[in-house]
């Protein structure tokens, strides 16, 4: 193996960011372990590049999956040198309209899987003294919408729990990023958004509204999925490992609003939460 040449360990590989994504490690040269929980789908990746590219059903509700499936992995080439954190899938509709068991497991695959995930991969890197973890929230963490609580709040889950895994690995070599894209024509919209079991006329006007939105949006959102892969390819080649690459101008001028919104909050509440310290 050159030894420029890197090892990616990518979830979700079957559809959308995964796919593209996959296809663009391949033609970069790189090896490829993918990943998808039903592995024909992902089977023709291994034609792509015979000795380059390994294929393994992984579904990342499934730890001990996880754990079976990195091993087997990270003993392909020996290493893993980019984690991609993936797969996932929305859940719209209002907190109150879900299900318990479609919070539960869109918690689960959206958050507690990259955990995971980064729990498994991450002794494999310390070992290596390098590597690069990568996580995929949305434009949603950084300001979320009615109908999206749940996902939102879990992928802002993945951004915290990222933004301190950062910091506790950065001594050893190893980086971690986080993707936040926006809308991007992948089939998430089409395929990959549950709609909560409930309906409750109160959020019509809220929530209702959103799901609506999000129906018309679909084959017209503004990001390229490829140019996505292009990009993610990009930011680890150059070395530098950002805390956050916001992907496409709607998500890039939503995150600078939701800061200005956020700064402006803090200087008008700022006399207020001051009071609370102590005074002498
Ligand atoms: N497209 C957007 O506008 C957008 C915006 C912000 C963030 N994102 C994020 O981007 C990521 C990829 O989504 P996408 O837009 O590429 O949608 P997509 O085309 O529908 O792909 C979703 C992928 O996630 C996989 N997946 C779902 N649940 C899984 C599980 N339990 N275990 C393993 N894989 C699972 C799917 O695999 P199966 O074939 O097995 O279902 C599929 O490969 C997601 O994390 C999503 O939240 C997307």
């Amino acid at each position: 193996m050159n030894d420029q040449t890197r090892v990616w360990f990518v979830t979700g590989c079957s559809s959308g960011f995964g796919r593209s994504l996959a296809e663009r490690v391949v033609a970069s040269g790189d090896r490829l372990v993918a990943t998808a929980r039903d592995a024909a789908a992902i089977a023709d990746l291994e034609t792509l590049a015979p000795d380059a590219v390994r294929t393994f059903a992984l579904d990342v509700i499934d730890p001990a999956r996880i754990r079976a499936v990195v091993a087997e992995a990270a003993m392909v080439w020996g290493r893993i040198d980019v984690a991609v954190n993936n797969a996932g899938y929305g859940l719209v509709g209002a907190l109150e309209e879900c299900a318990d068991a479609q919070i539960e497991q869109n918690f689960a695959v959206n958050l507690t899987g990259p955990l995971h995930v980064m729990r498994a991969v991450l002794p494999v890197m310390r070992s290596q003294r390098s590597g690069h973890i990568i996580n995929v929230s949305a434009a949603a963490a950084i300001a979320n919408y009615p109908g999206f609580s749940v996902y939102g709040g879990a992928k802002c889950g993945l951004e915290g729990v990222s933004e301190g895994v950062r910091a506790e690995v950065a001594p050893l070599g190893i980086k971690v990023t986080l993707v936040r894209p926006g809308p991007f024509r992948t089939r998430f919209v089409a395929r990959s958004l549950e709609r909560a079991a409930g309906h409750i006329a109160d959020y019509d006007a809220t929530s209702g509204k959103f799901a609506q939105l999000l129906g018309r949006m679909d084959g017209r959102q503004p990001g390229d999925p490829d140019r996505a892969a292009a990009a993610i390819v990009k930011m680890v080649q150059d070395g530098r490992s950002p805390l956050r690459l916001v992907l496409g101008r709607y998500a890039l001028d939503k995150s600078r609003k939701a800061l200005a919104a956020a700064e402006a909050e803090l200087a008008e509440w700022a006399p207020v939460g001051l009071a609370a310290d102590f005074t002498a």
